[in-house]
């Protein structure tokens, strides 16, 4: 591992909203005493009505429960805009870059943008959305999609954004979990020059899903799309017939907010269960403190909106700290290498957070790409989703911020609501690959395998042993699951999946998911599903996926594929059971390497010995382990045999 450390900056120790000293105060009060601690900071939003209780939580299965200012309420689209309106009414809100070049940028203040909300939330209310209600949300990275999310908040609607990459099916699934009858839609999405038919993607999703009475679609590319009489609205037209008055409804701190669906070990994906006040102090508060953000500040996060990552960091964090938040419809290699660097000039983006898969595809480009751009008004780099391998921390560092830019690496999940290991600008030395130290409020711990607690410099289960306010509340219609699933692997505390290192000086270190979920490019996926999908196609018996180094993604996608006793596999089979996979989930899921195997290792009780797959997976077969109980010990060597010859 890197051993490098790179020390605060005397500008960022002497001007950031905390230093080391700083952080290391807050942090104390903020775990002695989280009742007093987040009653202030509780604080930065605009309640209607204030709460008196702060913190009501217990991890236990005997009196289970997560609320956070409970008797409290507010309206989280106020806090984003109308509080901003005397005092930054004429700033910019959204900065939307599309993802050509030949298109203009757009400029929306927040009062335009408040505008913009009310109208479309008395668009939603005139379609009979009430307070509650499901809002299935599959837009492209447009500024519009932020009006939907606001405008669902201001009415208490619950929005559900599925990622617009997502298949038909995929889409279907979802609409139908959460019991939706409004999607919202385009009539295309364009991405890296290429065409998304979202709106033929939605009239093939809702072929299974009788429920669904209206989609509102926005014009985006103008293509000749079908329209359903009597459910399908166009957008624009309808928006501008509507009043640009909506008072924001009351909504309790513990009333939802939104849903998104995510990938676990198991199942089907899960719709995370996110409340109001809680995660609203979450999202803006380590916004500003992660980010070190001044109002005025031109920020630029670059995930899309149907990631967690969207929702708090492109729309609801930054709009709360009264941001402007750059939104980019496009890719970091359309047209070419240099893309992203130039939108960092063309805004003068002071603050940049994306991803390592992409910085790992561009620096497979070379520096000229980066280096051919100014990059003068970066402040402040940033890192999300997947673990940072050291070497492109490094670039990320050197070449792309000219050595002057700290990185923070925050880790989180999209059932924390927002960051918590991380960085701070001004208070934490770096070290390239670990996230840190954990932000206020946050009590990490890691666990053996047997849930004892381990101490000082070790590897282990990384936990969480008290609730923070911006935690997911339940699993969308079955609360169970979500007591399951987080809470009883280790009594009392929130299991997060990951497996982590903390080294001599408490710095966390993730090393990646220790379940059955698969990391690619960012893109959390369970094998379980991917699986299922194979299964699914007539002529495959028996799938099973694990995750194999990739340079680019993190991770790839190893699938073992039994086929049904009759069939042959071929070449043309493989590319069959590929386009396969990306018809029933979407090109996210698309396998890298499929292997056909006659037989999958299992025990003999029937059980697939993953442990045995990965390894093949991660291409370290020198030692696999006890194969003994095996059932089948041969085909092991089977496997072995075939291997596919791997670039
Ligand atoms: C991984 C994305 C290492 C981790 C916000 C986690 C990370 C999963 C980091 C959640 C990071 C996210 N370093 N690993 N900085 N950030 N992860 O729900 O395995 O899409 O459990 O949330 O991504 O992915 P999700």
């Amino acid at each position: 591992m890197g051993e490098a450390v790179y020390p605060v900056p005397s500008e960022w120790a002497q001007n950031a909203l905390v230093d080391a000293a700083g952080y290391d105060e807050m942090y104390r009060q903020s775990v002695e005493n989280p009742e007093a601690f987040w009653a202030e900071h509780g604080q930065r939003l605009d309640w209607i009505k204030p709460f008196t209780k702060v913190k009501n939580t217990s991890f236990d299965e005997a009196d289970f429960g997560i609320r956070w200012f409970e008797d409290g309420t507010l309206n989280l689209s106020a806090n984003c805009l109308d509080r901003h309106l005397a005092t930054r009414g004429d700033a910019i809100a959204i900065l939307w870059e599309p993802d050509g070049l030949g298109e203009p940028h757009r400029e929306i203040t927040y009062r335009q943008l408040h505008e913009d909300v009310c109208r479309f939330a008395n668009l939603l209310k005139a379609k009979g959305v009430r307070k509650g209600e499901r809002v299935t949300i599959y837009l492209p990275m447009v500024p519009e999609a932020a009006v939907a999310m606001l405008a669902c908040a201001r009415i208490g609607a619950i929005h559900s954004i599925v990622f617009a990459g997502f298949s038909p099916d995929a889409l279907a699934g979802r609409i139908t979990d959460c019991d939706s009858r409004i999607v919202l839609t385009s009539d295309e999405g364009l991405r890296g020059g290429r065409k998304v038919p979202l709106k033929a993607n939605v009239d093939e999703a809702l072929k299974q899903c009788p429920g669904v009475d209206t989609v509102i679609m926005l014009r985006r590319t103008g293509a000749d799309v079908g329209f359903v009489e009597g459910r399908d609205v166009d957008w624009a037209s309808a928006a501008a017939q509507q009043s640009a008055d909506c008072a924001p409804e009351e909504i309790g701190a513990e009333d939802p907010l939104f849903i998104l669906y995510t990938s676990g070990s198991t199942g089907k994906p899960k719709g995370v269960l996110h409340t109001t006040g809680g995660y609203a102090v979450w999202a803006s508060m380590t916004h500003q403190y992660v980010f070190d953000y001044r109002p005025g500040q031109i920020y630029w996060c670059a995930a899309d909106i149907g990631w967690v990552t969207g929702h708090s960091y492109v729309v609801y964090g930054p709009l709360m700290n009264g941001a402007t938040t750059v939104m980019f419809e496009g890719v970091p290699n359309f047209p070419d290498a240099s893309r992203f660097w130039q939108v960092v000039d063309k805004f003068k983006v002071e603050i940049f957070y994306g991803a390592p898969t992409a910085l790992r595809a561009l620096m497979r480009e070379g520096d000229d790409w980066v280096k051919k751009t100014s990059r003068a008004s970066l402040r402040l780099l940033g890192s999300v989703g997947e673990p940072i391998n050291p070497e492109a921390w490094e670039w990320y560092h050197k070449v792309v911020g000219d050595s002057r830019c700290p990185i923070v690496d925050t880790w989180w999940q999209t059932e924390t609501g927002g960051a918590m290991i991380t960085p701070l600008p001004g208070a934490t030395p770096l070290k390239p690959g670990s996230a840190s130290r954990p932000f206020f409020g946050v009590k990490p711990a890691l666990l053996d395998n047997d849930g004892a607690l381990l101490e000082g410099a070790t590897d282990g289960c990384l936990v969480i042993t008290d609730s923070w306010p911006g935690q997911m509340r339940s699993v969308w219609g079955d609360h169970e699951r979500f007591f399951q699933t987080y809470f009883s692997t280790f009594k009392g505390m929130y299991f997060t999946g990951d497996g982590c290192r903390r080294d001599e000086d408490g710095y966390y270190w993730i090393t990646g998911r220790i379940d059955d979920v698969i990391n690619v490019s960012g893109h959390r996926m369970g094998t379980a599903e991917i699986e299922s999908a194979l299964v699914a196609h007539a002529k495959v018996a028996e799938a099973a996926v694990v995750g194999m180094p990739h340079d680019i993604k993190g991770q790839g996608i190893y699938a073992f594929v039994t086929c049904n006793v009759e069939v042959e596999p071929d070449e043309a089979l493989r590319r069959e059971l590929v386009a396969w996979v990306r018809h029933e989930i979407g090109p996210i899921a698309t396998p890298d390497v499929i292997q056909f195997a006659p037989g999958l290792p299992k025990t003999r009780s029937g059980k697939i010995m993953r442990r045995i797959l990965r390894k093949i997976g991660e291409n370290d077969v020198s030692n696999l382990g006890d194969t003994s109980t095996l059932a089948d010990p041969s085909v092991v060597d089977n496997l072995l045999a075939n291997r596919p010859l791997l670039a």
